[in-house]
This record gives C-alpha cells, sequence and structure tokens, in this order.
C-alpha cells in the first residue's frame, strides 16, 4: 500500500460545535478564483451563494463579471461559441468549452467538478489540503511502513506529464502542483499566504460549497438533543406522579 491517507489538518467546523471561519471561506473563494477555476467547474454552486461568506450584491456581480457564460449559439464570424455576462444565478461554468478540449488540455484527463469533492473522497477537507500540499519526488519514495516504492515496482515510473502525489488513489495525478510558492494570492486580511495556509483556506471553502448549511444541520441536532432531553425529564416527573400512589 503506497498510497497514503490525508494528513491531519484542523479546521475550524471540525466536531460538533464546529462553525466556517468566514474569512477563511472567502480567502478559500479567493484561491479557488484565482487558481482553480482555470480548469475547475462548481456547478452547484451559484455565484449569488457568495453572500453566505460575506459579500454583498454589489461584490456578487463584480465577482461574477470575471467569469463569462457560454451560450449554445456559435458566433458566425469566428465560429466560436458565443458568451454572455453572468449574472448572480448562473453558477459557477466550465472553464472548457467541452470535455474534449478539457481533456486535450490536461493530457488526457478531464478535470473535475469541485463542488462536492470534499463530499466525494474519504476526509475529503483533509483530503483536498493533503493532495495539494502532497506532490513528492518518486524517486526514493518511502510509503508509511518504509518501503521504497520503485524498490517494489520498479515498473511503476510516474508517466511523462502526470505528477506523483501520494495522497491520490493511483498516485500519478494529471495535475500539475496547483499551488507552488508562497504568495501565490494576495490576502485582503493580512493573513501570510504560504502555500500550506491557501491549501487549507481552499479545503475550507471546497468544505463550504459542499455543505453549505453545516451549521444549520449541527445546530438542528444539538436543539433536537436538548429537546429529547427535556422531555425524557417530563416523561420521567410524569410516571413518577402517575403512580405515585400506588406503591
Ligand atoms: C483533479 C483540486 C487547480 C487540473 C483535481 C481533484 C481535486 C483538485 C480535489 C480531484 C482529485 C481526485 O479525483 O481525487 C484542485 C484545486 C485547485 C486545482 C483545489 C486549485 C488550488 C487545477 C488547475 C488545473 C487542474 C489550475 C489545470 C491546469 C486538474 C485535472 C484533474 C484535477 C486535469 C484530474 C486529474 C486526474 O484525474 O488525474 N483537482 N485543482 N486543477 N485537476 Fe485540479
Amino acid at each position: 500500500e503506497f498510497h497514503l491517507a490525508p494528513k491531519h489538518a484542523s479546521f475550524s467546523f471540525e466536531g460538533p460545535f464546529g462553525t466556517y471561519d468566514r474569512r477563511q471561506l472567502q480567502r478559500g473563494f479567493q484561491v479557488f478564483k484565482e487558481v482553480c477555476s482555470a480548469c475547475h467547474s462548481l456547478k452547484f454552486v451559484a455565484f449569488r451563494d457568495l453572500e453566505a461568506l460575506g459579500y454583498n450584491e454589489a461584490e456578487v456581480k463584480a465577482i461574477a463579471k470575471q467569469w463569462a457564460i457560454k451560450t449554445p449559439d456559435v458566433d458566425p464570424a469566428t465560429g466560436e461559441m458565443s458568451t454572455r455576462d453572468p449574472v448572480p444565478a448562473d453558477h459557477f461554468p466550465k472553464p472548457f468549452a467541452n470535455n474534449v478540449a478539457a481533456a486535450a488540455a490536461n493530457n488526457n484527463a478531464i478535470p473535475p467538478d469541485l463542488s462536492l469533492m470534499t463530499k466525494a473522497r474519504h476526509h475529503g477537507s483533509a483530503y483536498v489540503y493533503s493532495l495539494i500540499t502532497g506532490y513528492r519526488n518518486q524517486q526514493g519514495y518511502r510509503n508509511e511502513d518504509g518501503k521504497e516504492l520503485l524498490k517494489e515496482f520498479p515498473d511503476a515510473r510516474t508517466p511523462e506529464g502526470l505528477h506523483f502525489n501520494p495522497y491520490f488513489a493511483n498516485l500519478n495525478l494529471a495535475m500539475a502542483p496547483p499551488l507552488t510558492a508562497d504568495g501565490q494570492v494576495t490576502y485582503g486580511d493580512g493573513t501570510k499566504p504560504t502555500v500550506d495556509q491557501m491549501a487549507q483556506d481552499v479545503a475550507a471553502f471546497l468544505t463550504w460549497t459542499a455543505e453549505p448549511k453545516l451549521e444549520n444541520r449541527r445546530r438542528a441536532g444539538l436543539a433536537t438533543i436538548v429537546f429529547l432531553l427535556i422531555a425524557t425529564g417530563l416523561a420521567y416527573m410524569a410516571y413518577q406522579n402517575i403512580w405515585a400512589d400506588k406503591k
């Protein structure tokens, strides 16, 4: 087994009382916008959903303007697909015209939609963080038991154009490391944009896209448990009361 389990990362939304850190979600969105969205869509997220991250209507409109929505018709002058400006109800579109174009640009792999990625993989939040920060040199790579991959499987060379990453189930990933240098994005809130920080932030943002109602779910669960405890107490008291004179 040469594939690694996700690294431990500590996120504010972990545990029964965990909540999202809005500033972190905004930073993660910035990483998505400036880096990941060159290849990945968020088909289940509308621009206006970003209001939950603290952006107002005008900001959402300005953000949406940075994308273009492809329309089914072709511009007869150029032969290219026509586009229109997005409205806040549009969803984050696919960056490529179609899957053929997507595969042609990415070594035959189609960049998957990221809306539900943290749900689709085990320990998805930690997985995304680990994957982005987990590229290694295949030469000399040893797993947790100290076994060297190329000693055990000398033919397992990462093919040309793929990238070795032990957090990816089949070890060789078509995605080149997307975050390679500290300061690749500039944060407005003073947080230092190290690769590790940017990877945690985008993993948090993608957890929000997959589970925007996480906090409501936790609150409802907690209220339910409190209600059941009180109801149990009342039921017990009623029982005692009913049987009090029947000893
Ligand atoms: C796959 C995240 C940027 C191209 C993936 C996967 C994730 C991911 C989670 C799925 C891995 C899996 O299936 O388990 C991200 C994040 C990015 C980013 C968070 C920004 C920080 C990019 C960019 C490109 C790209 C800029 C293109 C230049 C791809 C491709 C795949 C992929 C081609 C499919 C890989 C394969 O199946 O071998 N990405 N990505 N990604 N990504 Fe990205």
